[in-house]
């Protein structure tokens, strides 16, 4: 498994009374199969949709309800979980509990936890038609906000009552990607950092149907994104179309061309710590482009090329540019010398190197084989790993060069 932001984190999860609540079962799936230590607390209305045995069964944990309020240890309980616990998550979160949560009161083994915890709290909320949007709820909300809560969803869509409206709970996939937002603001070490992340493989259009491109996935440069998440930072995904859905919490800028990543990597650099460019850039790109489609009666049209802009060494010429450049190369043979050329020619702090003639790593599948090659003459080789690892072995790499 992954190490990740969540692997060994003590989690809390708070679940109160909403047909939702089957999906926090699945939240408390999710966390635990993430290396979460997940503790459960159901309030009573919470019971009354899903049971203490389902959570027990998914996070293998005792779960609490409102009796282990009354019980002989209540007061080391709450006190004890709302201090043991790196992170409560309240999902999903009803009008009422919110309620009480922004007026402080504390009547059920959930909200005296939430009163005595000091950590970041995550609240989905989950209600019916025009509850979220009652001035009530909104006003709750902005105590909650204004004091630190992170507030995630809800979603527009069916309600229970058949209504269409906005109050429908995150999926379970989307509160986690909130959990590990949160997780890396409060305590990551790229927190108040910008990072670039460029992904994915550029399209140069030859007519309106029609790219030259290559078999960038988007995977790697993805996973670099996530880590950089996961250390808190503030990260801004350049990224062509893929299949894959941005993590949650980066800026998505949609590009196509060269032409367009070089414009938007050059914009977002002025105040960025870090540029890792995971994307395959084209080096080359039709000189023409046809306004209308070529037409298969006209013959093999010949296609002349023109060089595409080169973006890392567009960025080495400015003189706002990041304090760390990271770039990769993508090579079939000669693997280290053609790394090392590009390190120098493009002035990169560090250079990842993917040897992209083996089947299991480089483009498209899920693992990758990398040679880290630096500045300064150092040279790390990792032996195969998941793109995630490999992502978060850069992600510690760029942090210690920008320390
Ligand atoms: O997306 P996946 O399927 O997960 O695959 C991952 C990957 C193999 C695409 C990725 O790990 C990778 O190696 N990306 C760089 C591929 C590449 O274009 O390498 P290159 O040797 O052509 O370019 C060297 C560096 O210059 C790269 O950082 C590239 O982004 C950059 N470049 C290239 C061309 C260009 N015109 N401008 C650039 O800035």
């Amino acid at each position: 498994m992954n190490m990740t932001v969540l692997t060994g984190k003590h989690i809390l999860l708070g679940v109160t009374g909403s047909i939702a609540a089957y999906k926090a079962a699945d939240l408390a799936s999710k966390l635990t199969q993430a290396g979460a230590q997940v503790d459960v607390i159901l309030t009573a209305a919470a019971e009354k949709f899903v049971t203490p045995l389902t959570f027990q069964s998914v996070t293998g944990r005792r779960a609490f309800t409102d009796a282990d309020l009354w019980g002989g240890e209540a007061h080391i309980l709450h006190v004890g979980l709302g201090h043991s616990t790196d992170l409560l998550v309240i999902a999903p979160c009803t009008a009422d509990t919110m309620a009480k949560l922004a007026h402080g009161l504390a009547d059920n083994l959930l909200t005296v936890t939430a009163l005595a915890a000091t950590c970041p709290l995550v609240i989905a909320p989950a209600m019916d038609g025009g509850m979220f949007d009652a001035p009530a709820t909104q006003a709750n909300l902005a105590t909650l906000v204004a004091r630190g809560a992170h507030i995630v969803g809800p979603a527009e869509g069916h309600l229970a009552s058949g209504l269409l409206g906005k109050g429908r709970m995150l999926e379970p996939a989307e509160v986690l990607g909130h959990i590990r937002v949160a997780l890396g603001k409060a305590g990551g070490k790229l927190a108040g950092r910008k990072i670039i992340v460029t992904a994915g493989g550029t399209q140069e259009p030859l007519d309106p149907v029609r790219v030259l491109t290559n078999h960038s996935s988007g995977k790697q440069g993805y996973a670099l994104a996530q880590a950089a998440i996961d250390l808190g930072a503030d990260v801004c995904l350049i990224s062509t179309p893929t299949a894959l859905s941005a993590p949650v919490g980066v800026r998505l800028v949609p590009v196509r061309t060269a032409e367009e990543m070089k414009a938007a990597v050059l914009a977002e650099a002025v105040d960025a710590d870090a540029l890792i460019m995971a994307a395959a850039v084209a080096d080359f790109r039709p000189k023409r482009v046809a306004a209308d489609k070529m037409k298969k009666r006209d013959g093999i049209p010949q296609i002349e090329l023109e060089a595409a802009p080169d973006i890392l060494k567009a960025v080495a010429g400015q003189t706002e540019r990041p304090s760390v450049v990271v770039g990769f190369a993508a090579e079939s043979r000669d693997l280290l010398d053609n790394a090392s050329e590009k390190l120098k020619s493009k002035k990169l702090d560090l250079i990842v190197a993917n040897d992209i003639s083996a089947v299991d790593a480089g483009f498209g599948v899920e693992t990758n084989r990398v040679t880290l090659l630096f500045a300064d003459g150092r040279k790390e080789s990792l032996p195969l790993m998941g793109k995630g690892e490999v992502a978060e072995v850069i992600l510690q790499t760029v942090t210690s060069l920008l320390e």
